[in-house]
């Protein structure tokens, strides 16, 4: 472990992770004013009058980013076309075909998009109605208020008619994060993070600053459940948190939750005619579950809101991208090592989870092929042992919920390495598993698979939505070369 190679301020926090950061150079900013913010204002462009620089700094997520700084993060940079992860990854064009999510699913880009990207992907991703702008408007905590249980199935386009129009398209705000009296962090979304902190036997009420600056951000990246009456209506966002404790929301659990009800199968996947649910970028679970990071005291914003000077005032870095981008200054607060050192150490650890992404991610669907070929020969009259079919698709599920958590989280490892090699070791022997049960079913039948079982993924990857988006192969993502 580099321990030489951290500041003091984060030796402190290593003898006692409970420690306030009160001597990193990360919170020298500028004493906060005293407020001046209409209560209810909502539209930042109040709050920016008295906090010009974050506003600026704010509106700056509305910008591409640098290029040629991230290897695997390129959402939207400099003058390169925007990444769509089911060119990146084909497989997941096969795994999530039958929804939204198989149709357009790019990668993410600044705040100030959120609800625009909303308006610009395929309709199919928004089909669950006002569930949709839970973790998008800074107006979800008073539609939610206004409308009760109607918020959730109402279209989409209903909910958000119902706000000022030139605020239709506003993403994360102030108000998201501040309280506009004192300017400290606050949670405004009670109705789900809230809720899901109290599952998990932690009081809002209790929070200190700097577990603000990782909860600010864990109302909405983190995984959660939208679920569904008999016709298919959204009934709530609910995060799948229950039987799991503050810096352990497992995997284990989350999938457990999902498979709790059958109300939570958000959708059916096309290849295998399996009801499923989904998990949505679990930054925060992954992140809080024991990283290095997070027992040493770190807090998102450490990473992604390092101290910036704007205007001549030493402030947080509202612009929050990839710290890669900003040429891991955030780093710098704690590590002495130079820039390029860091960057290798995060691609290190990028390369190594790509590489078992893309494997546990290909077993996995050549599963779902397999289950195609053993449902057709049921769908032809061919007795196909029940009991074995179910244990192969109990096995399947695990590998898939795997496949998606590691590849929903948006560091590609880098929060937590340990435990997404944990995780996606386990969903590629899961996977394997599936594939030896699938194999003795179709074989019982008098109808092996072959060795090499044909993906068909042009079938997947083109024509996708309403759009008829296309497969572009220069943003196919290969497993990196071995170091
Ligand atoms: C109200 C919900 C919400 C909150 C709160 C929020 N985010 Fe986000 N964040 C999003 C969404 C949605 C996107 C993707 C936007 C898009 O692609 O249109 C995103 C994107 C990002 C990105 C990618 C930016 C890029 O350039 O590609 C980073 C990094 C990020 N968020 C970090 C954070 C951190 C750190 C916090 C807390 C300080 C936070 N977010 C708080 C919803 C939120
Ligand atoms: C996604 C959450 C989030 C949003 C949105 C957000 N902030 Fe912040 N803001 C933070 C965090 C985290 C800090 C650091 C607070 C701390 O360490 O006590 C911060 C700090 C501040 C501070 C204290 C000085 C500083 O720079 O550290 C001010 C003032 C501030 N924000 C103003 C704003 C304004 C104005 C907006 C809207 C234009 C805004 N913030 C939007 C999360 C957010
Ligand atoms: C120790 C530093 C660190 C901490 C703490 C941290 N992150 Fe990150 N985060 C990173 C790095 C490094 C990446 C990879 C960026 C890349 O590959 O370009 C990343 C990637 C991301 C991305 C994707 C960025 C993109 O451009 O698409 C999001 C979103 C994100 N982090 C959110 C969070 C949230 C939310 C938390 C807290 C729960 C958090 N991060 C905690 C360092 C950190
Ligand atoms: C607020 C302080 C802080 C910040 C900011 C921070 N780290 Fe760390 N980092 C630590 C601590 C403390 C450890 C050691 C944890 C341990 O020893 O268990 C650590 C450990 C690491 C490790 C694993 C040990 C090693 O050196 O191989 C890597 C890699 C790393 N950090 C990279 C980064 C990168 C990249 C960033 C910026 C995106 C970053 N850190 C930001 C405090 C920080």
């Amino acid at each position: 472990m580099q321990r030489k190679n951290l500041k003091r301020c984060a030796a402190v926090v290593l003898v006692a992770a409970a420690a306030i950061w009160s001597g990193c150079t990360q919170h020298k900013v500028e004493p906060m004013k005293s407020s001046e913010i209409a209560d209810g204002a909502i539209d930042p462009a109040e709050w920016g009058k008295v906090y010009p620089e974050q506003y600026k700094l704010w509106k700056q997520t509305g910008e591409p980013t640098p290029a040629g700084k991230s290897k695997y993060k390129r959402g939207y940079d400099v003058g390169e076309g925007r990444r769509d992860k089911l060119d990146e990854y084909p497989f997941l064009a096969l795994l999530y075909n039958g929804w939204g999510f198989g149709s357009e699913y790019k990668e993410p880009r600044g705040h100030y998009f959120m609800v625009q990207d909303q308006l610009e992907v395929d309709p199919g991703r928004i089909k669950a109605g006002g569930s949709c702008l839970t973790c998008k408007t800074p107006y979800a905590p008073a539609l939610h208020k206004q409308m009760g249980a109607a918020y959730f199935p109402t279209p989409y386009k209903e909910v958000l008619a119902r706000l000022p129009k030139d605020q239709q398209t506003l993403g994360v705000a102030c108000v998201d994060c501040h309280d506009n009296r004192t300017m400290a962090l606050k949670i405004s979304r009670e109705f789900t993070l809230g809720r899901a902190l109290k599952d998990i036997g932690f009081d809002v009420k209790t929070m200190d600053r700097q577990q603000g600056r990782s909860l600010v951000c864990a109302q909405c990246h983190v995984t959660y459940v939208i679920p569904k009456d008999a016709e298919m209506h959204s009934t709530d966002v609910y995060f799948p948190w229950q039987g799991s404790q503050v810096g352990h929301i497992t995997v284990e659990n989350i999938i457990k939750q999902i498979k709790s009800s059958p109300a939570n199968g958000e959708w059916k996947q096309s290849v295998t005619g399996f009801k499923l649910g989904f998990i949505r970028h679990p930054e925060y679970e992954l992140f809080s579950n024991d990283s290095p990071h997070w027992l040493a005291g770190v807090s998102c914003a450490d990473c992604h809101m390092p101290t910036v000077t704007e205007n001549g005032k030493k402030v947080s870095d509202h612009r929050i991208m990839s710290p890669l981008k900003s040429d891991l200054k955030a780093c710098a607060a704690c590590h002495t090592e130079s820039p390029e050192a860091l960057r290798a150490k995060v691609y290190t650890i990028q390369d190594d989870t790509m590489t078992i992404y893309l494997k546990a991610g290909y077993a996995t669907a050549t599963d779902a092929k397999l289950f195609e070929m053993a449902n057709k020969l049921e769908a032809a009259g061919t007795k196909i042992d029940k009991s074995l079919y179910a244990q192969a698709r109990e096995n399947y599920e695990q590998a898939f919920y795997r496949v998606v958590f590691i590849g929903a989280e948006n560091s590609i490892g880098f929060h937590n390495p340990k435990e997404t090699m944990r995780v996606l070791n386990d969903a590629t022997r899961f996977a394997a598993a599936a594939e030896v049960q699938v194999r003795q079913l179709l074989a019982q039948a008098g109808r092996p698979a072959p060795e090499k079982v044909d993906l068909e993924l042009t079938k997947y990857t083109n024509q996708r939505g309403s759009k008829k988006l296309m497969f572009n192969p220069e943003h196919e993502i290969k497993a990196p070369v071995a170091h």
